[in-house]
């Protein structure tokens, strides 16, 4: 099974979670790098109003991809604007099952998880799971037990 693990990341907790997660499913992984920056104010307003902003050119062709993991943090209860122009630009994911982690200060995580699962719904591909983890236990480690049972639910499902 090949398996994408997606994921965008500002200050490096998303990262460290897609990172570890792409290793226990022995994924590729891939970073949604933006193409334009913005203020913190701006970021929350965007993600708010479920806007998209520019992002370098990626891997969004589903092509030869048999299941995607996306990996985003929550902002202001939804994902940052560069998730939703990734989420925008998937092809060839039709029928194709996938899978939401969010990570997050502390709350917001299932409107968050709603957006993504629109998106790809929308894309005819087919909601598997979700999970979400906290900031502190991404610094503090214990995030990967989390991890863990996320992963063993897409390896087994
Ligand atoms: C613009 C912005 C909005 C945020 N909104 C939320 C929120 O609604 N709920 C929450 O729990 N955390 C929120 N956070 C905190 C992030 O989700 C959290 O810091 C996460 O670890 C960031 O991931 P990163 O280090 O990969 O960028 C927000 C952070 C930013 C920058």
């Amino acid at each position: 099974m090949v398996i994408r693990v997606v994921y965008y990341s500002w200050k490096g907790h998303t990262e460290k979670v897609a990172s570890a997660l792409a290793k226990l499913l022995d994924a590729e992984l891939v970073r949604i790098e933006p193409a334009s920056d913005c203020g913190v104010a701006g970021k929350a307003i965007r993600a708010l109003f479920g806007m998209k902003s520019p992002i370098r050119p990626t891997k969004t062709d589903l092509s030869g991809v048999d299941t995607l993991v996306i990996a985003s943090p929550v902002w202001a209860g939804k994902v940052p604007a560069y998730v939703n122009q990734y989420l925008d630009s998937v092809t060839g994911g039709g029928g194709k099952p996938f899978h939401v982690i969010v990570e997050m200060g502390g709350r917001g995580d299932q409107s968050a998880i709603a957006v993504v699962r629109k998106a790809l719904e929308r894309k005819g591909m087919k909601f598997g799971s979700s999970g979400s983890t906290i900031e502190k236990d991404v610094e503090s480690g214990s995030f990967l037990t989390t991890i863990e049972k996320f992963a063993d639910g897409i390896l087994k499902p």
